[in-house]
């Protein structure tokens, strides 16, 4: 049975680039990401990883820590984390779990074998700090992923875990939110004191709570 939103991630041990981790212990109480490429030493890898790396101080103000994963070995990964740093220009800044036996690969239902029976998918899944998954993604081995869309969504995420808004299509961080339909009018000044427009009774947008 596939992971859905909402079911509690996966609990692993595994061998990564920085030491042996227990996956639940390692998140902590904060948020994740955990993504998977297909190989080591591919192209399209190589930039994905390196964006990855260049991008952690924008994961790091978010309480997010980034571990990527693949079938191949320890050995594999330290010499092609090599490769990352010089074409991409920065240092692989995260673990990277080697998975030679598809042990959390299969947990994570992350091969696909109708596409490639060995290598896994480009998979993300965020964790929030109640360790359920807030967000699943598969891409294909030959689309690399627009990392910005993943930062993109823990902005979302955060923002509606903690106020009773949603964001509509395109949305950036900063930009006019939706309040939950679950809202009464009558409570709208209370909780949004910012305003709001009322523009259908099930779409009213308010200025970004946090902000
Ligand atoms: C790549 O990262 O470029 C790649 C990896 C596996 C299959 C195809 C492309």
């Amino acid at each position: 049975m596939p992971l859905r939103l909402g079911d509690i991630a996966p609990d692993f041990k595994a061998e990564t680039t920085e030491g042996t981790l227990q996956f639940h212990d390692w998140l902590g109480n904060g948020w994740g990401v955990l993504f998977s490429h297909p190989k080591d030493y591919t192209p399209v890898c190589t930039t994905e990883l390196g964006t990855v790396a260049k991008l952690k101080e924008q994961f790091d103000k978010r309480g997010v820590q980034c571990i990527a994963i693949s079938v191949d070995s320890i050995r594999e990964h330290h010499g092609w984390i090599g490769d990352i740093n010089e074409t991409q220009n920065t240092r692989v800044n995260f673990p990277v779990i080697a998975d030679p036996d598809r042990t959390v690969a299969n947990l994570y239902d992350m091969i696909h074998p109708n596409a490639d029976d060995t290598l896994t998918v480009r998979s993300v899944f965020i964790i929030g700090p109640d360790k359920k998954i807030k967000l699943t993604l598969t891409y294909p081995a030959s689309t690399g992923r627009n990392f910005a869309e993943i930062l993109r969504v823990i902005d979302s995420l955060q923002l509606a875990a903690k106020h009773k808004v949603a964001t509509p299509a395109n949305w950036e961080d900063g930009q006019d939110c939706i309040i939950m339909t679950s809202v009464k009018d009558e409570d709208i000044p209370s909780l949004f004191p910012k305003g709001s427009r009322k523009i259908k009774p099930y779409l009213r947008y308010t200025p970004q709570p946090n902000k």
